[in-house]
């Protein structure tokens, strides 16, 4: 018999509508991506996430960190929770909260976010906006190593989409939109691989063992 391989434990960290939170699932279903969301985490209690993961039978928890004296006690709690669930990598997705160095320090390396532009252009809020009033003919989205700065983690994998005439906001956010939930699973599997190799700022996808 062959000895049963362990899938890659997964957390993903969403506040709001969850359409990235969705492509992973579904990547995990489809058998597409070997890996498993141990927990759903959110910062929103009532999020359409939550409901979503509940639908998947996925493990919830909602942290309000209204509820916490400060940040590092609302990051405790949930490095805690994390632990619980034996999680190995943290996926940000549409996670509206800067991370702290708790968080930080308790997964090294190991917290990953989805921008909808490409870094470093346009970080921070309503980056398809910003591209579109900047007149950018290109944008996009990059998937990055998390931090201590708001999107300034390295660059781990990008994907770009033309912007058209007549763009706004959400037309252009629909167009990125699918390119981030083809690379989201994508990019997650190749940590399951572990091939993600990080030297400083660069960050390579090595070739599959
Ligand atoms: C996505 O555009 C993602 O790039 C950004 O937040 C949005 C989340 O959307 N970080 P969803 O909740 O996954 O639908």
């Amino acid at each position: 018999m062959s000895p049963t391989v362990q899938k890659m434990k997964i957390a993903v960290m969403a506040s709001g509508r969850g359409s990235n939170f969705i492509a992973i699932q579904e990547a995990i279903l489809s058998g597409k991506l070997k890996a498993q969301i141990a927990v759903l985490v959110s910062d929103q209690q009532g999020s359409p996430v939550l409901r979503r993961a509940e639908q998947y039978g996925i493990p919830t928890r909602c942290f309000d960190m209204k509820a916490f004296a400060d940040r590092a006690a609302y990051e405790t709690a949930i490095v805690e929770c994390l632990r619980e669930h034996a999680v190995e990598l943290v996926a940000l997705a549409g996670y509206m909260r800067i991370v702290g160095p708790v968080l930080l320090q308790a997964y090294p390396q190991r917290i990953v976010n989805i921008h909808p532009a490409l870094l470093p252009a346009f970080p921070g809020m309503h980056a398809q906006r910003q591209a579109v009033e900047y007149g950018v003919k290109i944008s996009g989205c990059t998937i990055h190593l998390v931090d201590e700065g708001v999107d300034t983690g390295p660059v781990i994998l990008q994907a770009a989409v033309p912007v058209l005439p007549g763009d706004d906001e959400e037309r252009l956010a629909t167009r990125i939109l699918v390119e981030e939930h083809k690379l989201y699973p994508r990019v997650l599997q190749y940590f399951a691989e572990g091939r993600i190799e990080v030297q400083g700022r660069q960050v390579t996808i090595m070739p599959p063992r």
